[in-house]
């Protein structure tokens, strides 16, 4: 079967009816040719500073769950691409996203996480709301003809919907959600994310092309020879994608092995809720992979890290069912355990072979199956963002 590039269809009982065929029949969805990707694509570090000034710097990027900032003065600082940032909920519920640098001499007023309305500079004290306010300044008169109200923490353009707050890492940028997100903005707010519990993270850096990186999560080929061992190969059927493109973005439905019981079991298709028939994973252009399960979802921010063949990945478990007891809190460290050892041990422990290849091998070009239309459509979303013309 081939997969048309047409807009998405919905998340609803006909997604689990294409994963259901594919199934039985043995298949996948399919782009229509086999596709060539010159090994400078994932080897070149000159295209890795492209894509952080064109790219990276200048699309709305999924920064932080909201979940993770529940509550009024709730606060998050984390780095992406070597910007340190402050991201804020302030006591009338608005979120903000400061670079989180001092407008004195550039030290990080806030670090971790917590909960609070101000933070103080460490090297001379100077003190910020998390509006971005400068409320105080230690030796006032040494600035006494200075308007201090100008001297506020640098906001980025953001803005909080379908659960997540977006921002562009380039100051005074305009920021046009809608336009990003096309339709899968109504798709992610099916999943009602902003609800969800966020429950942990870790992070790791790896010795592979960003890009490369992100490709682990667009194709179900390698499960059986990757996962094996572990739930992911067990639970789905290998190479098989029921596949969705959402503009720049797509869907991708790996369907459970139970799926096939359906045939038998349920004789109204309208009760089928894909979401417990396939996991669904979405990449969300650029840098965010969402692979979402029945019990919540696996957020995946993976990142350059200076050069083309090192990348930094965020990888953070949120459950769908909020925990209220120890004995659930003790299930989801299990379950992010889990996953998150297949990430490591599996997945990023074959990714960097795959960047020593782009680097050291002599031949051409990687080439891409007509199964892997996920990544194809990855390569190609980013060949023409960076003005990249493939054979
Ligand atoms: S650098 Fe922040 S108070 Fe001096
Ligand atoms: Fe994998």
């Amino acid at each position: 079967m081939t997969s048309t590039l047409d807009p998405a269809t919905p998340l609803g009982p006909d997604l689990t009816r294409r994963g259901l065929d594919l199934a039985l029949a043995g298949t996948t969805d399919m782009a229509p040719t086999t596709l060539r990707v010159p090994l400078s694509y994932y080897a070149d570090d000159k295209l890795t500073d492209i894509e952080q000034s064109t790219i990276l710097r200048r699309t709305p990027l999924a920064v932080l769950a909201s979940a993770q900032i529940p509550a009024a003065d709730d606060y998050v600082v984390r780095e992406v691409i070597g910007d340190s940032l402050l991201i804020t909920r302030d006591r009338d519920g608005t979120a903000h996203v400061f670079l989180n640098y001092c407008r004195h001499r550039g030290a990080m007023p806030a670090c971790g996480a917590g909960n609070a309305r101000r933070f103080t500079c460490p090297y001379h004290a100077w003190v910020y709301d998390n509006r971005g306010r400068l409320k105080g300044v230690p030796g006032r008169a040494g600035f006494d003809d200075v308007d201090l109200d100008s001297y506020g923490l640098v906001e980025l353009p953001s803005e909080e919907r379908h659960g997540w707050v977006w921002a562009i890492l380039t100051a005074g940028m305009e920021m046009d959600l809608d336009a990003h997100l096309g339709s899968l903005g109504p798709e992610l707010d099916h999943f009602d994310f902003g609800a969800f519990q966020y429950h942990d993270e870790r992070f790791l850096s790896s010795n592979v092309n960003w890009k490369g990186a992100l490709e682990a999560f667009a194709e179900g080929y390698h499960f059986p020879f990757v996962h094996g061992n572990s739930v992911i190969g067990q639970n789905t059927i290998a190479n098989t994608h029921v596949y969705d493109r959402f503009g720049k973005h797509h869907r991708i439905g790996f369907p459970f092995n139970w799926i096939t019981a359906l045939q038998d079991a349920e004789p109204d298709e309208q009760q089928w809720d894909p979401t417990s028939q396939m996991g669904l994973i979405y990449w969300v252009y650029p840098n965010l992979i969402l692979a979402t399960s029945p019990v919540g979802v696996e957020v995946i921010d993976i990142l350059p890290d200076g050069a083309a063949g090192k990348c930094t990945i965020r990888h953070s478990w949120m459950a769908k069912y909020p925990a209220t007891t120890d004995e659930q809190r003790e299930l989801y460290d299990g379950i992010f355990a889990q996953v998150h050892a297949a990430i490591r041990d599996e997945d990023f422990a074959m990714l960097p072979q795959c960047s020593q290849g782009a680097q050291r091998g002599q031949h051409d070009h990687m080439l891409l199956g007509r199964n892997e239309i996920g990544v194809q459509n990855m390569v190609r979303v980013f060949a023409e963002a960076l003005g990249i013309s493939l054979a």
